[in-house]
């Protein structure tokens, strides 16, 4: 990913959880037909369980099982990774792009981890070692620009009919590494699918110097304001956000905020310009990957009628980490890139009242090399009372979220969040900045709102030292009340925070994209 250049509202109503996932778009939901299904070429560089450096990779891998239920059939194009092409069963040469990408590069069509998948076999771009963005020993590869733009190149090849027989009804591009497809699809005179953009997180905008443009086999009419020039280069997100037919991002609070200079980096002209064609449409996780009920990573399994056996989790989680597994003092847990917009410095900060409050620590996360340091340092001065493990661990991740007390999310910026949905499906009460997509899926306990019994999580704002050390300070109250903390708990674990209700208003946008004539009837 190029650097990580990275850049608050009132107390909710009672009882909102279902009301808020409702991320309406502008129109009216269509009745699923019961013809064909609608064709879907789901564009991006990385999807679960195959290649993964963050929550991009969980919606593109989760997505299309969801969509599916909702007529909508999802191909998946991704480019040919060593661990894609290891995992592709039965792939099949589907399309012969030599003749135009120059080079070896052709399409292979197979399944993988129960998707149905396109991948861009273009060894020369793709046969590489280390992440998906970076090199072996970190940094990024110089020619990323070169590496995503051609996926997106053949993702339009495809979406105009290089595979024979198989022609997506529309196009959804993820993130700026699938941000030039539109302008593939808009700057050619072939008829094209309508394309959807959706924005992950608009600090990653992936900006290339222009030259760039005739190695894309980009028409130099592309490089204006009307098309990929952004401030005097080639702007991939840019792009996706002027030309495709829509734009959507992952909650509708960050779809506000992204309008405004403090959140949009630059983008906020624009994607005010837009008007109601850019809306947010939460993110759900998959309910079978995190299933308290069956999570083979958890010491005891539970469910909500079963939430006593939870409490089993956390002496496992505090010996696995090295603390005192008879502890009974409230124990926050962190899961997330250990970066500047998840607000891990503030972490740092306030580590002195969290240890305090008499509360422990456990995290889990890798990132920015200060805040690794300084949170490693923190562990070795408190070997009793912070555990942290470096690196990435997907069993970790599903035993902090059963076994700690409460999650802590401090971002700065927070575009949907999976966390905290993971964290409300197993009964750590998350502790969150009041900002874009954790805003939309916390109901703050407030007084008012644990009254009435509807909270299922401490939310602060703005985001800050103080203000977060003040919801540490109240989240340590609310456990001393076991009465209020169990209520908390039940309502977290009976918040919706599935796929189905999103997707389908995915499919009603795709839906009236397709069929724009039954828009207008
Ligand atoms: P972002 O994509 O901004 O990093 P999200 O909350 O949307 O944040 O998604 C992060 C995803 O990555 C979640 O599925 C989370 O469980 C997972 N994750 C983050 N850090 C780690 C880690 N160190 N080990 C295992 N899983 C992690
Ligand atoms: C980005 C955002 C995160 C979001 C994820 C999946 O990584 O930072 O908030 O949940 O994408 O949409």
């Amino acid at each position: 990913m190029p650097a990580k250049a990275e850049a608050g509202k009132a107390a909710k109503k009672a009882r909102p959880v279902k009301a808020k996932r409702a991320a309406a778009p502008s129109v009216a939901p269509l009745p699923v037909p019961s013809g064909p299904p609608l064709q879907l070429l789901s564009v991006a560089s990385e999807v679960f369980p195959l290649v993964k450096t963050g929550g991009l990779a969980d919606v593109v891998g989760a997505l299309p099982a969801a969509l599916a239920e909702e007529g909508v059939q999802a191909l998946t194009f991704v480019p040919g990774y060593p661990a894609v092409m290891e995992a592709l069963e039965d792939g099949e040469t589907v399309a012969d792009l030599d003749p135009i990408l120059g080079g070896e590069a052709r399409v292979l069509r197979g399944r993988a981890a129960g998707l149905d998948l396109a991948v861009l076999d273009a060894p020369s771009l793709f046969a590489r070692p280390g992440g998906p963005y970076s090199m072996p020993g970190g940094g990024e590869w110089s020619d990323n620009g070169v590496r995503f733009g051609t996926l997106c190149r053949a993702a339009a090849l495809v979406a105009r009919g290089a595979i024979d027989g198989y022609r997506p009804d529309v196009v959804h591009c993820h993130d700026w590494q699938a941000g030039l497809t539109p302008a593939y699809l808009h700057f050619s005179p072939d008829p094209a699918p309508p394309s959807v953009a959706t924005i992950h997180n608009i600090a990653f905008q992936g900006q290339m110097p222009p030259d760039i443009l005739g190695e894309l086999g980009l028409p130099p009419e592309a490089y204006s304001i009307e098309g990929v020039e952004y401030y005097g280069s080639v702007g991939y997100l840019k792009s996706a956000v002027r030309l495709a037919d829509r734009v959507t991002t992952v909650s509708p609070t960050y779809a506000r905020e992204i309008r405004s200079s403090e959140f949009g980096m630059g983008l906020e002209g624009l994607i005010a310009a837009r008007g109601a064609d850019v809306s947010g449409i939460l993110n759900g996780i998959d309910l079978s990957v995190w299933n308290p009920e069956t999570d083979p990573s958890l010491a005891a399994r539970f469910s909500r009628t079963t939430l006593g056996r939870r409490s089993a989790n956390k002496p496992a989680l505090l010996s696995r980490l090295g603390l005192d597994p008879d502890s009974n003092r409230p124990l926050f847990g962190v899961v997330s890139r250990l970066t500047w917009q998840k607000g891990i410095d503030l972490l740092v900060e306030a580590l002195g009242t969290l240890l305090g409050q008499d509360a422990d620590l456990v995290v889990l996360g890798s990132g920015e090399p200060a805040l690794e340091s300084a949170l490693s340092a923190a562990a070795s001065r408190h070997p009793d009372r912070i555990g942290v493990q470096l690196g990435y661990d997907e069993a970790l991740a599903h035993l902090i979220q059963a076994g700690a007390d409460a999650l802590l999310i401090p971002s700065r910026f927070e575009p949907c969040g999976l966390t905290q949905l993971c964290a409300l499906r197993y009964g750590a009460i998350p502790v969150a900045a009041r900002v874009g997509g954790l805003s939309d899926t916390i109901v703050d306990t407030n007084e008012m709102a644990r009254r009435a019994g509807v909270g299922t999580g401490v939310l602060f704002s703005p985001v800050g030292r103080e203000p977060f050390e003040q919801a540490l300070v109240r989240t340590c109250e609310l456990y001393r009340s076991p009465a209020t903390w169990r209520r908390m708990q039940t309502n977290a674990l009976r918040t919706d925070v599935g796929w189905a209700g999103p997707a389908r208003t995915y499919a009603d946008l795709f839906r009236q994209l397709a069929t724009p004539a039954v828009t207008q009837a």
